[in-house]
């Protein structure tokens, strides 16, 4: 995926939004574009080893938690718990360093930093983040680095910047939030599946491992 491919035009862009301001662009990429993430096939997205790819979040009543991961006698995940015991109750899974684990999203980074290495960036990276109907997975927050969002599915309701300007991000659209930008999200009645594609100086690499991970996104390595 390259910088062409996730907005209109890159020149408006640069000129008028990037390190500077959000802009939300409406049905930009064709679903089509990436595999068919469902609820149902979560399990396919992370490597039955590796579970600690998995973070388990919900905001509720305004506080924050996080979830112990469920680990089976073998080691690996207990899918069937997370999504029972956990995702039916209102908790986000968020899956990190999908660019590591998968190939189709290792072109989509290694593309789209071909367009910013020339600015000094070094990492892309990328994580999937599902949140259940009625749901919010982390409190209002700002992010160390750059940020595309992608929607895969369904659609999630976003509040931006000090003003808490309000934006709906429907599967098809990109979401360009800057650096520092305050934002929180959640959902309505429907499950909301997107991607975050974080784009790193080496700087906000060391500046991002030095903060406690939000939404999975400070885990750049
Ligand atoms: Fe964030």
């Amino acid at each position: 995926m390259r910088l062409n491919d996730l907005v209109p035009d890159v020149s408006s862009f640069l000129d008028n939004y990037w390190k500077r301001n959000p802009a939300l662009f409406k049905h930009q990429i064709a679903p089509e574009s990436w595999p068919d993430f469902r609820v149902e096939n979560l399990s396919e997205w992370f490597d039955k080893d590796q579970p600690h790819h998995i973070v388990l979040y919900k905001v509720d009543n305004g506080e924050l938690f996080q979830y112990d991961l469920p680990i089976l006698a073998d080691g690996s995940l207990d899918m069937a718990e997370v999504i029972d015991g956990h995702y039916n109750d209102g908790v986000s899974i968020t899956i990190n360093k999908l660019h590591k684990r998968r190939e189709w999203a290792r072109s989509m980074a290694t593309d789209l930093l071909k367009d910013f290495k020339p600015f000094g960036y070094v990492t892309v990276g990328t994580n999937v983040f599902v949140t259940p109907p009625n749901s919010q997975a982390v409190k209002a927050h700002v992010d160390p680095h750059q940020i595309f969002v992608v929607q895969l599915m369904g659609t999630k309701r976003w509040l931006i910047g000090e003003d808490r300007r309000e934006i709906v991000i429907e599967a098809g659209d990109v979401f360009y939030l800057p650096k520092g930008c305050l934002h929180e999200a959640r959902t309505d009645e429907v499950t909301s599946i997107h991607e975050t594609l974080g784009i790193y100086t080496l700087q906000d690499v060391e500046e991002t491992e030095r903060e406690e991970p939000k939404e999975g996104e400070g885990d750049a390595k």
